[in-house]
């Protein structure tokens, strides 16, 4: 996505190409078909290798709750523990937009909470948008923070915070559940948010959710027709241990590779290999 103001055909310059991405070029990127690229980011040194390859925005997710905590799921991680990944991630972000997910618990109870913990996030982190899950049951707090200024993603399909009242990880918006997450859809839209995730939702649904849509949709695991993509990272890179969903592609493989680092350390370390003489400083 650019965010050049110029008309096309002038040459961007270094300085014009680090313009923040701001919402405005998420409506903008809709209306002209170019695709919105995300990643999650939890700590500053990954956050700067995806600022600098052009990532348009970066969510400090609570997936942190798995990946960097080691929780079983998102619904243990807390605000305390997100806003510090969450400084981080906004100190190494030059161009990219920064969005704190809230966590599960710091808003479900109504309007007031939302916007408590919203300004929380915006305050303490310099995060430049919040998200939040649920469809017409999250409306009217996200109403309440986008009337404070604070620009919503909203996040609707398979929503991790409420996997067991969903009964597990199941594909949203089949059959007679194409009609709700149709109405959701319309509902965040309505309430003021400026984009929406839809997770884990057959490809032909998202297309009709994004055609009736004015705001861009952004796919996890929602195929090619949103009007953008977002990945954990850690799935992404192939970092994580864990069984990977169906929907990601793996672009790269760190942990292979970190783990054949770690066992030629430790063998040449063992072995007197490592440090050799150009590691060591003269008298
Ligand atoms: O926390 C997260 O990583 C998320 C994405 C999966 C949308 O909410």
């Amino acid at each position: 996505m650019s965010t050049q103001e110029a008309p096309s055909g002038t040459t961007p310059n270094a300085a014009d190409s680090l313009k923040r991405v701001r919402t405005r070029h998420f409506q903008r990127a809709k209306e002209q078909g170019i695709k919105i690229t995300g990643l999650t980011s939890y700590d500053y040194l990954s956050a700067s290798i995806f600022d600098r390859a052009g990532i348009d925005f970066l969510l400090v997710g609570d997936s942190a709750g798995n990946a960097v905590f080691g929780y079983d799921s998102t619904l243990p991680v807390t605000s305390d523990e997100l806003i510090p990944l969450c400084r981080a991630v906004v100190r190494a972000a030059k161009r990219a937009l920064v969005i704190a997910d809230l966590p599960f618990g710091s808003y479900e109870a109504g309007p007031g909470d939302a916007l408590h913990t919203a300004i929380r996030f915006m305050k303490e982190t310099g995060a430049h948008a919040v998200k939040l899950e649920g469809g017409r049951r999250s409306a009217k707090q996200i109403e309440a923070i986008v009337r404070a200024g604070i620009p919503v993603m909203a996040h609707i399909g398979f929503t991790p915070q409420s996997e067991h009242g969903l009964g597990g990880h199941i594909i949203q918006g089949r059959g007679d559940g194409a009609a709700q997450l149709l109405d959701d859809a319309h509902a965040v839209e309505e309430a003021g948010a400026f984009s929406v995730v839809l997770e884990m939702v057959p490809s032909a649904v998202a297309a009709q959710v994004t055609k009736e849509l004015t705001i861009p949709t952004i796919s996890v695991g929602a195929g090619p027709h949103c009007d953008g993509q977002l990945m954990v990272w850690t799935d992404w890179a192939g970092f994580t241990a864990d069984r990977i969903p169906k929907f990601v592609k793996q672009f790269a493989h760190i942990a292979e590779t970190l783990h054949d680092a770690a066992v030629a350390y430790r063998e040449e370390v063992e072995s007197g290999i490592y440090p050799a003489p150009e590691h060591e400083y003269d008298a």
